[in-house]
Formats: C-alpha cells, structure tokens, sequence
C-alpha cells in the first residue's frame, strides 16, 4: 500500500499539541502558507476529513526559503519536494472520509494572499497556518494579510516562533520570525487573544476586526 513520502519530521514536533487542539476545533476553511512536501496539510485532510468536508488552501513558491538555499536545497531537488506535495495531498484526499478540495497557490505570499484578500477572502478563513519564510519583514508581511483573511473566532498559528538560523556572524534578528510575529501580536493586542502553548509555536485566536 503507497505511503506518504516526507523527507523529514519537522512537523512531528508540532503533532502532540495539534493533536489537542484539532480534537474539539474543527476549521471548515484552511490556508496554508508554506506546504513543502504536504505534511501538515496532510494531517489537517487526514484529521478534520475524518469528522467533516475540510477546503485547504496551500501557498507556495516551491522555491524553498532562504534557509533551505543556504542548506543546499536547489531548484532540482524543490521540483522533487513540489511533487512528492502532489502525491502526499492526492495520497491524504483519498484516505479521507469527507471531501477535502485542495486549491494551490505556487506564488510568493505576498501576491498570493493579496489575490485572496482582493478576491473577496476576507474573513473567509477558519484556521491560517503561517510557515512560508521565516525572514522578519516576509513573516509580518503573512501575519497582517492573515489576519485580514481570518474570521472572527478563527486561530492563526505561527511555527517556528523560536527559530534562527546557525550563522557564521551568529544570529540574524531580521532572519528569523519571531520579532515579525511579536510586533503583529503587540500592535492587534485589543483583537486577538493568545493560547498558552509550547514557545516553538505561537497561537493566536482573533477577536475583533
Ligand atoms: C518549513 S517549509 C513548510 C513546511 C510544511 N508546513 C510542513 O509541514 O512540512 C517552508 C516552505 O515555505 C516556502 N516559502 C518560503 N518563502 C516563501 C514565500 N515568500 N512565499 C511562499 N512560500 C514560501 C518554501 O518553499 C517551503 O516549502
């Protein structure tokens, strides 16, 4: 029998607390920014198809970030990641027991979610993970578009909150999320309330407009 093919276990870290959370929240509406190779959007048609129909947005270039660039990913090997994404999704829509449309996007971020935003996607979204670049100003870029695209009630899920890379000169403030993610959950601190959770991820529920 086919299985999935990841090439590796960033999501399992993850796992333990979505696991709790997708348990009693049941987003009708996801978008997705940075899929790789398909594993949490994956688990998201596997875990919220099992219960009820689940429309997933993905966003990405395929192009890889900055970060995998630097760790030798090149445009051969992300054209290898953007299909095992196909097979993984097709692998995950037909384990599903409810319909689980999956729309892609294979643009940077920004255009993609202005297109959304534009298209008429305000307030659309149930649940928006955020995993695309990790550079600061493209992490703020995502969050404030999100937040537009986010329903009220809707949660909004930063990865890698306490990311940096390794660099020769040590860490880079502007490469990584985590200063992004603070300013957007300082300046909409009166519409938006924050979950306690592990510091790897950073949860955010919106409550206001
Ligand atoms: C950490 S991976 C996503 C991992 C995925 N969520 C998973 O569970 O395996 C980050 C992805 O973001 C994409 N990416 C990086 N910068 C981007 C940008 N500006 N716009 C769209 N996608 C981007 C990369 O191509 C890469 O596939």
């Amino acid at each position: 029998m086919a299985d999935f093919e990841f090439s590796n276990r960033w999501f399992q870290t993850s796992k333990p607390v979505w696991d709790e959370i997708f348990s009693t929240f049941r987003p009708a509406r996801i978008l997705e920014i940075g899929s790789f190779e398909g594993a949490s959007a994956c688990y998201l048609i596997t875990t919220i198809g099992a219960h009820q129909p689940v429309e997933i947005h993905c966003i990405d270039t395929w192009e890889g970030g900055i970060e995998h660039q630097a760790g030798g990913f090149v445009a051969s090997n992300m054209s290898e990641v953007e299909s095992r994404f196909h097979r993984n999704i097709a692998l995950a829509q037909s384990r599903s027991a409810h319909p689980a449309p999956v729309m892609f996007y294979k643009n940077r971020s920004d255009l993609a979610l202005a297109a959304l935003l534009s298209g008429g996607k305000a307030n659309y979204f149930d649940f928006i993970y955020v995993d695309g670049s990790h550079q600061a100003p493209d992490v703020l870029f995502d969050a404030v578009l999100s937040f537009k695209l986010l329903a009220i009630n809707g949660l909004l899920i930063f990865d890698d909150y306490n990311w940096s890379e390794n660099l020769p000169q040590g860490k880079d403030i502007l490469r990584c999320p985590k200063p992004a993610i603070d300013a957007f959950v300082n300046l909409n601190f009166r519409k938006l309330r924050l979950l306690a959770a592990p510091i790897n991820q950073c949860y955010v529920v919106k409550t206001a407009d």
